[in-house]
């Protein structure tokens, strides 16, 4: 069976930091490129992280692209609340260089896109990146075999009590991709808040003691104290590597097939994914995940971060 191609579009913040992390500790599936965006922090400030995991994962022979600095018609929406004025905190990296590539993150996605006969596109992020792509290059489209992306839900959401933030933040660039004839695949907040990085996790992945769990424990820790503080969440819900776990195991989450369309109206629904079991489908929502697998994959690939 041939690796799937993966381009990982993301705005590191801590979620996004481990399904990077799972994407450069696996053999199952080839990344072939990172580009970033603006969302939980500014975009300098997310390419910075990208850049500094990229490092400290041995991996900058993977291309990196800065993209978009704000959504295509909104305004920028950041959530330093959760990830802290870094984009980050919690983890102090050693003084990284840059590794940018020349090309922003749209031009990258287009080529490796043409460059490969089918590519993955994750979406971690707001959706901008993927959606300037395909407005410039439309041809990309046949060579993207799926986008898998962490957003929306099938019930209510977090920022508003009807959107999640990946899509409220540009909810424009959600509908281009969810309107594309592109297959999807959506892990929402109806699975991902139930992925709690509880004491029993924390402790678990403290005993692994590598350096992969020590980047881990102490980025969750702030990570599940501002999700404490901000949302009352009893911890933090670990949202972004579901991405990539339902990509490395097929016993993890349980997908329906649904119609997914974006609410991109200027009401207090604006950003809901409206999530119907009418035909045309278009998306495979997730609609449960199996927690101890889901664990059992983390540690697995924290303890082959030496
Ligand atoms: O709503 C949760 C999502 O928004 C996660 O991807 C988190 O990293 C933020 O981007
Ligand atoms: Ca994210």
């Amino acid at each position: 069976m041939t690796t799937r191609k993966i381009i990982l579009d993301c705005d590191p913040g801590h979620d996004d930091a481990i399904a990077l992390f799972l994407l450069c500790y696996t053999d199952k599936l080839d990344l072939i490129g990172v580009t970033t965006t603006c969302g939980n922090q500014t975009i300098e400030k997310t390419s910075r992280n990208a850049n500094n995991l990229l490092h400290y994962f041995n991996k900058t022979n993977i291309p990196l692209a800065k993209g978009s600095s704000k959504p295509l018609n909104r305004k920028v929406m950041t959530c330093p609340e959760i990830h802290g004025e870094s984009g980050l905190d919690g983890f102090t990296f050693p003084n990284y260089k840059d590794n940018f590539d020349y090309r922003v993150a749209y031009q990258l996605i287009s080529d490796l896109c043409l460059e490969n006969d089918k590519v993955t596109i994750v979406t971690t992020g707001p959706m901008t990146n993927l959606a300037l792509a395909l407005i410039h290059h439309p041809e990309i489209k046949e060579h993207i075999e799926e986008i898998v992306l962490m957003g929306g839900s099938t019930k209510e959401g977090n920022i508003t009590k009807e959107a999640e933030f990946n899509i409220l933040v540009d909810p424009e660039a959600a509908d281009i991709c969810f309107r594309s004839n592109i297959p999807l695949r959506m892990l929402g907040l109806n699975v991902t808040r139930r992925i709690l990085v509880n004491d029993d996790v924390m402790e678990n992945a403290r005993k692994i003691n590598t350096r992969g769990s020590d980047l881990f424990v102490k980025l969750m820790k702030v990570f599940n104290e501002n999700q404490k503080k901000f949302f009352s969440l009893p911890s933090g819900p670990l949202h972004d590597p579901a991405t990539i776990i339902s990509l490395l195991r097929d016993d993890v989450f349980t997908f329906e097939d649904m119609n997914v369309s974006i609410d991109t109206s200027n009401t207090n629904k604006v950003g809901k994914t409206i999530c119907t079991k009418e035909k045309p489908f278009n998306c495979k929502v997730a609609t449960d995940v199996n927690l101890e697998k889901y664990w059992e994959v983390i540690y697995d690939h924290l303890k082959r971060c030496l």
